[in-house]
């Protein structure tokens, strides 16, 4: 039969074939691992993977690679990014190391509302073009798709503006629009609920009449938003037909992702904080928990959030970057090496949240797995075995990267 491409000599292919639905508990170790395994893809989608005496046996590829003893897994997903800001912070680096706390820095008028006055300022050339960096370091440390949430624009028009640029940009790497507005308040408003009024009233509605966001998230968090206006605004989504999600339990817990859980949230993200009632009410109401280790590194934090209780009972885990000007980092690779260091998770965990748990985490059912009938977004690592990648650290392993079975030239080599 006719391949479009056929990948040989994996020394492991990871395919998380498995259960379809976000993974708990034991499943998260099965990464279904082929060793000495292939693949053939058809028309961006695989189309059967085994051994390789299996592939080769049953199909002639357009174009055959041999990885020569690599090993082969689903293109990263990163599902929760601040992809569209404009400038950097690395100033307020230095504030930390002398011993400020990010809330210090944001009540002095630094960090977010820096980025905001920032953002509005910058064009939507400006803001494409710096996003379109990212991305192409993403693409080329292994992402294949990412979510990307607004927030630094806050009123009506800058949130537009950063949502079109997320909608209108033509790149390779596939990415998945969050509203974020009630990121923090702005300068132009006194209250916190006068501006989730505005929210609810004007934005919201606006934005899902033009259709630029299948997601709504809030950081609700002490002095940004309480948890009843959290919950109004993101009610109002709800209603809306907006899918929902929630910064929760990040450095204080306000009660937040339990109510969240109760709302129907599709996932509830950072969940530093969260004690062992949250974890049962997001494990019952089949809530995907996105940590983001990189968060309380670059925060100098020793807390990092219970990834071990949470998979103990039963709570689907993703990871991911968290990607803003406070946390910078395009590489899943290097969000892997701090999951498995500071939260103890096994590898092959590690690869199931960054992977098949991080598609689910943003609504995607056709990405995170290397079994017939999903894309075939694909990553060569320049690795004998997937140990390898928490293990030799700060290096970039993705050595070829296949976007719906095309290979992807980065512009530059990283
Ligand atoms: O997820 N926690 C809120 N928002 C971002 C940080 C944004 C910023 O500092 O610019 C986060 O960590
Ligand atoms: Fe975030």
């Amino acid at each position: 039969m006719k391949a479009d491409l056929i990948i040989t000599g994996c020394s492991e292919l990871h395919t998380l074939s498995g259960s379809d639905g976000p993974r708990t508990g034991r499943e998260m170790m099965d990464t279904g691992c082929i060793e000495g395994g292939a693949v053939a893809v058809k028309d961006g989608y695989v189309l059967d993977v085994g051994t390789e005496s299996h592939i080769t046996g049953k199909y002639r590829g357009e174009r055959e690679v041999d990885v020569e003893g690599r090993t082969v897994i689903p293109g990263f997903v990163d599902p929760h990014t601040h992809l569209v800001f404009a400038g950097s912070r690395e100033d307020e680096l230095v504030m930390k190391i002398e011993g400020k706390t990010y809330m210090e820095i944001l009540g002095a008028g630094g960090g977010i509302l820096r980025t905001v006055r920032n953002t509005r300022k910058a064009s939507r050339e400006q803001l494409m073009e710096e996003m379109r960096a990212r991305m192409d370091r993403m693409l080329a440390h292994g992402t294949t798709t990412a979510e990307a949430k607004s927030g630094y624009g806050l009123d009506l028009e800058n949130e537009i503006k950063c949502l079109e640029v997320i909608r209108d940009i033509d790149h390779p790497l596939e990415l998945v629009p969050t509203y974020m507005g009630a990121h923090a308040l702005p300068p132009e408003f006194d209250e916190h609920s006068e501006y989730i009024d505005y929210c609810c009233d004007t934005v919201l509605p606006e934005i899902v009449k033009r259709g630029l966001a299948e997601f709504c998230d809030i950081f609700c968090e002490k002095g940004v938003f309480h948890a009843e206006d959290s919950m109004r605004l993101l009610i109002r989504a709800a209603e809306l037909g907006m899918k929902i999600k929630v910064h929760a339990d990040e450095i204080e817990n306000l009660g937040c992702s339990t109510m969240a859980a109760e709302l129907g949230a599709v996932s509830c993200e950072h969940l530093v904080k969260s004690g062992p009632g949250d974890i049962e009410a997001m494990a019952k109401n089949g809530v995907i928990g996105i940590l983001l280790p990189g968060t309380p590194f670059m925060l100098m934090d020793n807390e990092y959030s219970p990834a071990r209780e949470m998979i103990g009972r039963g709570m689907p885990v993703a990871l991911a970057t968290d990607l803003n000007p406070n946390c910078w980092t395009e590489s899943m690779q290097m969000v892997i090496t701090l999951a498995c260091l500071q939260m103890k998770m096994h590898p092959n965990e590690a690869l199931t949240a960054s992977t098949h748990n991080a598609a689910r985490a943003i609504g995607r059912n056709d990405i995170g797995s290397l079994v017939p009938g999903k894309k075939a977004d694909m990553v060569v690592l320049d690795v004998p075995n997937l140990m390898h990648l928490p293990y030799h650290f700060g290096v970039n392993h993705a050595y070829m990267v296949f976007k719906e079975g095309v290979q992807i030239r980065p512009p530059k080599t990283y």
